[in-house]
């Protein structure tokens, strides 16, 4: 009897997994004008790699663009409504669980090393950087030390709306 139940509960579970999308794992995030997903990331219309950044050694990293040349990419997990990335510290030696603050209008994408509450974040269709929901909003601006940052809908002059997409392959 007990054997059964659990063969029942073992085919329940199995089946309700495998009836859920897959959840992206260890992706990038890259910049985009188009909405629509690419098999091929390296032909998404205008697209930019991503990575971190900490333009003053301050506790927050903010997340910028970056063009072929780099050494590597962040990768990111997302978690209640989070998005996880492994990164080095202030310091430069130790490596930390870099938690998304709950993101906000006209202020960067950013990143610290501690517990973060449940954020907004989500990926829409699987794949489309979404807060609350909307897909629309990110802005790339031009942010500290002239660098192309991240901002949810940033204001300034500078700023141009872009798609985040979350890809397994670097586009370049
Ligand atoms: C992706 O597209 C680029 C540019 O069109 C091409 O060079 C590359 O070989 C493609 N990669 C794959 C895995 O098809
Ligand atoms: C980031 O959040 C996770 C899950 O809440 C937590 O386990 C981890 O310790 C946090 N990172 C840091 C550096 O505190
Ligand atoms: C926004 O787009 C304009 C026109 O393509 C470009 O000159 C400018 O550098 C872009 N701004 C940022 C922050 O990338």
């Amino acid at each position: 009897m007990r054997f059964q139940t659990l063969t029942i509960l073992t085919f329940l579970s199995t089946s309700v997994t495998t009836a859920l999308p897959t959840e992206l794992k260890d992706f990038l995030l890259v910049t985009t004008d188009q909405a629509e997903p690419s098999i091929n990331s390296s032909n998404l219309r205008a697209v930019s790699a991503t990575s971190l950044f900490d333009p003053y050694k301050q506790p927050a990293l903010l997340l910028r663009l970056i063009g072929p040349g780099y050494n590597s990419l962040p990768t990111f997990n997302l978690n209640s409504g989070t998005l996880q990335t492994i990164s080095t510290g202030p310091t430069g030696t130790d490596e930390y669980l870099y938690n998304s603050t709950k993101v906000q209008s006209c202020q960067e994408l950013q990143f610290l090393a501690s517990e973060q509450p449940a954020g907004n974040l989500g990926l829409d269709q699987g794949y489309l950087l979404a807060v609350d929901g909307e897909r629309e909003g990110w802005t790339i601006c031009l942010g500290k030390l002239d660098q192309d940052v991240l901002y949810w809908k940033g204001t300034d002059t500078s700023c141009n709306k872009t798609f985040i997409h979350a890809v397994t392959k670097a586009p370049y």
